[in-house]
């Protein structure tokens, strides 16, 4: 398998272990199986990018796919996937690389998120503790952000694109497409798994913010 071809199942796997963890229908298998299949990902893609003939690597990275795979059977997607899709049917880029360059900015939306009872803090916390990212006694919010920080950091270590712009899509494009983007985001059944309420406003923020490079702040 060619080394994009790699890199991109490599967060495809990634995303669908992220988003699984804090869907809305995210439960106890979805948790430890997302929670072993990020902790081979960020291990294994970087030895597998750099050396394509390491069977070893491979064989975890294959396992990493399968549990990312199961943990998302349990507990479905959410909104990583839908403006993943979204994309790739309009502008015809791989899925994996899709759903890899805006992990990023919706796990920032997530997290941006003030609903009280919403768990996606917690959640991505202790994923950050549970990997060594972040010490224990580490304040929640600081230590959930290490995960948008790590997947910045694995996507360098790869030569990932870490915004829609680089896949050679001009502004113009984005703008005549974006009613279509945002409308496919809320066919997809994804939507209704994301932990924040979706609004059309929301999708076509993050789109934006998504193809340049920008911090969520919202
Ligand atoms: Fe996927």
């Amino acid at each position: 398998m060619p080394s994009k071809l790699t890199v991109d199942t490599g967060f495809d796997a990634l995303s669908h272990a992220i988003e699984a963890m804090v869907s809305n229908w995210r439960n106890e298998f979805s948790y430890a199986i997302g929670l072993k299949s990020i902790e081979l990902v960020f291990k294994y893609l970087p030895i597998v990018y750099k050396d394509g003939e390491n069977q070893k690597a491979r064989d975890y990275l294959h396992q990493a796919a399968t549990m990312a795979g199961l943990a998302f059977s349990n507990s479905q997607l959410h909104i990583g996937h839908g403006m993943g899709h979204s994309w790739g049917a309009v502008f015809n880029t791989a899925h994996g690389r899709a759903v890899g360059i805006v992990l990023p900015y919706v796990t920032q939306f997530l997290l941006n998120n003030s609903d009280e009872e919403d768990k996606t803090i917690e959640i991505y916390a202790k994923v950050a503790k549970q990997l060594g990212w972040a010490n224990w006694d580490e304040e929640e919010k600081k230590a959930a952000f290490l995960v948008i920080e790590k997947i910045k950091e694995l996507q360098k270590k790869v030569d990932f694109p870490t915004k829609l712009k680089d896949l050679g899509i001009s502004r113009e494009d984005l703008e005549k497409n974006l009613d279509s983007l945002v409308s496919c985001c809320f066919e997809d059944a994804t939507v209704v798994m994301s932990p924040r309420s979706m609004t059309d406003e929301y999708f076509r923020k993050l789109f934006d913010y998504a193809f340049e490079g920008k911090d969520v702040d919202f």
